[in-house]
């Protein structure tokens, strides 16, 4: 399967200089989502994963299609206000400004075998971030899995020595 084949690239969105990659052919696509499906699951079973963990919004996305394959539970990370009861939150740098990330305080129970999925590895910000709210809760990060990197912009480097997975690098 040709995964690159089904991702859009759209150059100046959301602004000037940014080669947008987007996923929503590969989506619309019922072979190439579930072939993307199926790679993370494998990766996840090899990890052991017990939990999955995903950003919004799009982590969501290909987040529980994996659960649900697993049978597993999923946990949202998600922007502040959005989740209804105690959280933990950690904050992160952006180019210009700042960001905040929050999970449930019960979303991870400690020593929970955790993988981490998101649609795309950037800067590694929004990653590096998960990791910390799932270390807060005491879960234990087995991997990180993503359809797509930027490998220009080193967000490996955050990841540091957990397993990685990426479907696509660019
Ligand atoms: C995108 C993407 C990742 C993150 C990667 O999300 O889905 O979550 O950026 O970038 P990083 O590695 O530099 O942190 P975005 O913030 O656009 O949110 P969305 O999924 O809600 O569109």
């Amino acid at each position: 399967m040709n995964l690159r084949e089904h991702i859009a690239i759209v150059e100046n969105f959301p602004k000037e200089g940014i080669s947008f990659k987007d996923i929503t052919p590969l989506m619309d696509n019922g072979n190439a989502f579930k072939y993307t499906v199926d790679q993370i699951v494998e990766f996840a079973k090899e990890v052991g994963a017990e939990i999955i963990v995903g950003p919004e919004a799009r982590g969501f996305i290909v987040g529980c299609p994996v659960a649900y394959a697993l049978g597993i539970g999923f946990a949202p990370v998600r922007k502040p206000g959005k989740l209804p009861r105690e959280v933990v939150s950690v904050e992160y740098d952006l180019e210009y400004g700042k960001n905040v990330l929050t999970m449930h305080k019960d979303a991870v129970s400690p020593g929970q075998k955790v993988l981490i999925i998101d649609d795309l590895l950037a800067t590694g910000g929004t990653v590096e971030a998960t990791i910390k709210l799932v270390e807060k809760l005491g879960g234990e990060v087995v991997g990180c899995a993503f359809i797509i990197e930027l490998t220009e912009l080193k967000g490996r480097e955050k990841i540091g020595n957990y397993p990685i997975k990426t479907l696509l690098q660019y």
